[in-house]
């Protein structure tokens, strides 16, 4: 199905110049972006974004860190997005991650794992909601 999903480039990545990179991985595969922001995200909507994660002994330090400096939030659309985009980031442990994936690449601890993608569709309209207004995205049909 053609698909949005929500792609977070976390903190750090800006000033370590490796948007532009990361940015092209996906868009060499076929990947759109339908929206692209810098934002610095307030704590309750990074509280709001990981509530599932709100038990985890991990949760502080991942809302400290997640609201510690600027991230590029976008929509990036295509078919299957979800999963390619999930493909293309590898796995969210980077002791798993493994070269060629953006987190295999690029991370070097979990906490920090460079990207955040929505894991379902469910999860991507929650997240594209809370960080995106209808306006700031673009709708089209698959361009390749
Ligand atoms: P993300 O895909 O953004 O979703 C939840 C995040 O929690 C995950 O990436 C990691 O950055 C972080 N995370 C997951 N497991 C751990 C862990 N064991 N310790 C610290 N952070 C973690």
């Amino acid at each position: 199905a053609y698909e949005k999903t929500y792609v977070m480039l976390k903190p750090g990545v800006l000033q370590r110049r490796l948007t532009g990179i990361i940015l092209q991985r996906l868009e060499e595969k076929g990947l759109t972006l339908a929206a692209l922001k810098l934002m610095v995200i307030p704590r309750e909507i990074a509280e709001r974004h990981y509530a599932e994660h709100s038990q985890r002994p991990f949760f502080p330090d991942l809302i400290s860190y997640t609201t510690s400096g600027p991230v590029v939030a976008m929509v990036v659309c295509g078919e299957n997005a979800i999963a390619r985009v999930r493909a293309l980031a590898g796995p969210t442990r980077i002791e798993e991650a493994p070269p060629g994936t953006i987190r295999g690449d690029f991370a070097a601890v979990t906490r920090k794992n460079v990207i955040h993608t929505s894991d379902c569709s469910e999860s991507a309209r929650r997240e594209i909601e809370l960080f995106f207004s209808p306006g700031e995205i673009l709708e089209y049909e698959d361009p390749n």
